[in-house]
C-alpha cells in the first residue's frame, strides 16, 4: 500500500525529552505558588487537620519554624488564615491588634522579611454563626459588614501584610477596603479579590480547619451559583472598577472555563485557588496508592496555569517547591 508522506508529523517534536522541553508551552514555577497557613493560639502546637493530611494548625512558635523551612526551599508567598481563641457577635478578633492573624503576620515578617504575606479578610471564623457578614434576623447584612472588613484589612496592613485578600463576597467590599486602606496611608497596598467565589462543596475540609461552617443556612445568598458564568464576568468587572489589583477564581479545578474567560477578558493577574476539597480528593487517592501524587499534582497545577492562572494558591505549594528543586538538580 502506498501511503501519502506529506501529512503533519506532530510526533517529530515529541521525539526526545530535550526537544519536548524546548517546545513546552506552559511552565509551573515556584514563584507561581501561594502557600496557605493556619495560625492558632497556644505554644508548641502543630496539629494535623483531620480531613487535610499534611496541613496543620500552627501556633506562632511552630509557624516560625515552618516559615524557615519553606523559605529554604524557595516558597516566596503565603496566605494566612486564623483560628481565633474566642468568637463573638462583633467578630472582634478579626481586627484586634493582638489577633492571631496579626501576630502571625508579624512573626512571618520577622522570620523572613522577603516573604510575601497575603492575608485572608473575612469574618466567618470569628463569629459564632459562621457567616461572612453581620447577621441580623437571619439575614446576612451587606453594608454594615463593609465597615468591619475595612477595619480588618487596615489592622492586617498595620501588622505588616503585603497583600489583602477579601473572601467574604459582600458587594462593594473592594471599594470599602480600598477607601479604608487609603485613609490610613496604605495607598500602595494591593488587594487580591476573591472575585469569583462559588458557593462550593469543595470548602468542606477548610471549614473543619478554620472552624467556620455556618451554624444556620448556607452561603448561597452571597457566594455564587456554580452554574453561572456571565455573572462571574460581572463580579470581576465590579472588582476591577472598585480597584482590585488581582482577580481570583475559587475553586479551581471544576472552574477552569472561568479562569480562561477571566484571563481573556481582563489584564490583571489571575489567581486560582486550588481549595481544600480538591486537595483532600487528591491526597486520599494518593494515600490509597490509586494515583501517583507527584505526577497528578504537577499535571493539575500545570493545567491551572494553561487555563490562564498566573498564580495558584495550593496546599501542595511546599511539596511542589521540593519537587521542582529536585528536577532542577
Ligand atoms: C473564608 C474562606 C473560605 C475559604 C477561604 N476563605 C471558606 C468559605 O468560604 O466557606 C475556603 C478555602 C478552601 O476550601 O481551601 N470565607
Amino acid at each position: 500500500m502506498q501511503l501519502p508522506t506529506d501529512f503533519q508529523r506532530l510526533r517529530r517534536l515529541r521525539r526526545s525529552a530535550g526537544i519536548r522541553s524546548m517546545v513546552r508551552e506552559t511552565e509551573l514555577r515556584v514563584q507561581d505558588l501561594i502557600y496557605p497557613l493556619f495560625a492558632a493560639h497556644g505554644t508548641g502546637v502543630k496539629e494535623e487537620i483531620h480531613s487535610m493530611p499534611g496541613v496543620y494548625h500552627f501556633s506562632i512558635d511552630t509557624l516560625r519554624k515552618e516559615i524557615q523551612a519553606i523559605s529554604e526551599i524557595g516558597v516566596n508567598s503565603v496566605i494566612l488564615f486564623g483560628v481565633p481563641a474566642h468568637k463573638d457577635e462583633h467578630s472582634s478578633e478579626a481586627y484586634a491588634e493582638e489577633g492571631i492573624v496579626q501576630q502571625a503576620i508579624r512573626a512571618v515578617k520577622e522570620e523572613n522579611p522577603e516573604m510575601v504575606v497575603v492575608t485572608d479578610v473575612c469574618l466567618c471564623a470569628y463569629n459564632p454563626h459562621g457567616h461572612c457578614g453581620i447577621v441580623h434576623g437571619g439575614q446576612i447584612l451587606n453594608d454594615p459588614t463593609l465597615e468591619l472588613l475595612a477595619k480588618t484589612a487596615v489592622s492586617h496592613a498595620q501588622a505588616g501584610a503585603d497583600i489583602i485578600a477579601p473572601s467574604d463576597m459582600m458587594d462593594g467590599r473592594i471599594a470599602a477596603i480600598r477607601a479604608g486602606l487609603d485613609q490610613h496611608g496604605y495607598l500602595d497596598l494591593p488587594i487580591m479579590s476573591y472575585s469569583v467565589k462559588y458557593a462550593s462543596s469543595f470548602y468542606g475540609p477548610f471549614r473543619d480547619a478554620a472552624h467556620s461552617a455556618p451554624s444556620f443556612g448556607d452561603r448561597k445568598t452571597y457566594q455564587m451559583d456554580p452554574a453561572n458564568v456571565r455573572e462571574a464576568m460581572r463580579e470581576a468587572m465590579a472588582d476591577v472598577e472598585e480597584g482590585a489589583d488581582f482577580l481570583m477564581v475559587k475553586p479551581a479545578m471544576a472552574y477552569m472555563d472561568i479562569i480562561r474567560q477571566l484571563r481573556d477578558n481582563f489584564d490583571l493577574p489571575i489567581v486560582s485557588y486550588n481549595v481544600s476539597g480538591e486537595y483532600a480528593m487528591v491526597k486520599a487517592a494518593a494515600q490509597n496508592g490509586w494515583v501517583d501524587e507527584q505526577r497528578i499534582v504537577m499535571e493539575l497545577l500545570t493545567g491551572l496555569k494553561r487555563a490562564g492562572s498566573d498564580l495558584i494558591i495550593t496546599y501542595y505549594a511546599k511539596d511542589v517547591a521540593g519537587w521542582l528543586n529536585e528536577q532542577s538538580r
